[in-house]
């Protein structure tokens, strides 16, 4: 077997002498991808929040824009933490670049020797640059909305999205793909800096995560679908709780 499907840009650097930006790199990839991982849960959280009830989504929604701390909503600080999570994103998906093959060739080369291996920690890492390269377009198409319409959240504009507007398949493929790609991460990155770390544990452990927000994330899937279909009617008016006077502050 040839060396060469070694050869990535990354390899090319670390031979050319003994710099340690390749070092410095890989900290600085696997520091964005566990920034990235724990905000994922975090988010994942929130926007289950929709399964409490809208009123439970209504007030995370709220306390985002700040309307509990300033007694009016700035949806612009949603925007601001969304452009925050962009610049890390940017991060990690440059650095990615690095380990992708470079030429269709390379490609069949680590494709060939992953199946001749057939090494399970292989076999991840190329499911981990599949579901990585589909996130390049996904995850940009929703941080873009999120950025650009942050007034557009809560639990009617929500679901009104996800079933008015369609887009439930879309997030229905974002979701697995970034659970597939942040629990092998996650798994990649215990192994990579634990060095003792016990395999078999750790990859018990990351099905059980993987599944855990799988299933999280189906179940608050549905319930947006579910009230979407029951608002169709309505699109575009906006959740209001019963206990807030209408003329106080619309909800969305
Ligand atoms: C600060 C940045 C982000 C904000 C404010 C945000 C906000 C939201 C909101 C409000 C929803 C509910 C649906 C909707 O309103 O359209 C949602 C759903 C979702 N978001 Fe994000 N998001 C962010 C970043 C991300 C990132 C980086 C990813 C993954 C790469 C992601 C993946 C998802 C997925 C998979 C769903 C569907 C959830 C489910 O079905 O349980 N989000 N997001």
């Amino acid at each position: 077997m040839s060396h060469e499907i070694f050869i990535t840009q990354a390899g090319l650097a670390e031979g050319a002498g003994k710099s340690r930006w390749p070092a410095r790199l890989d900290i600085l990839q696997s520091l964005s991808g566990l920034v990235l991982a724990l905000f994922m849960w975090g988010h994942m959280f929130f926007v289950a929040s929709i399964l409490f009830g809208a009123d439970a989504m209504w007030m995370i929604t709220k306390l985002f824009e700040g309307y509990f701390f300033f007694d009016e909503s700035h949806p612009r600080l949603v925007s601001g933490v969304v452009a925050g999570i962009i610049l890390v994103f940017v991060i990690h998906a440059g650095l990615a670049l690095r380990k992708f093959p470079v030429s269709y060739r390379q490609y069949k080369l680590i494709r060939a020797h992953a199946r001749a291996m057939r090494h399970g920690d292989t076999l991840l890492w190329t499911w981990q640059a599949y579901t990585g390269f589909l996130l390049f377009f996904l995850a940009s198409a929703h941080l873009y909305q999120m950025l650009v319409w942050p007034q557009d959240i809560g639990p009617y504009a929500s679901s009104d999205r996800i079933w008015s507007d369609g887009l439930w398949p879309f997030y229905l493929v974002l979701l697995l793909t970034v659970e597939l790609h942040g629990g092998i991460g996650l798994y990649r990155l215990a192994v990579k800096w634990w060095v003792d770390a016990p395999r078999t544990v750790l990859r018990r452990l990351k099905w059980f995560l993987t599944a855990f927000f799988l299933v999280l994330g189906l179940a608050t899937l549905a319930a947006y679908m579910k009230i979407g279909f029951e608002h169709r009617e309505h699109y575009g008016e906006r959740y209001t709780p019963a206990w807030l006077a209408p003329e106080q502050e619309g909800g969305r």
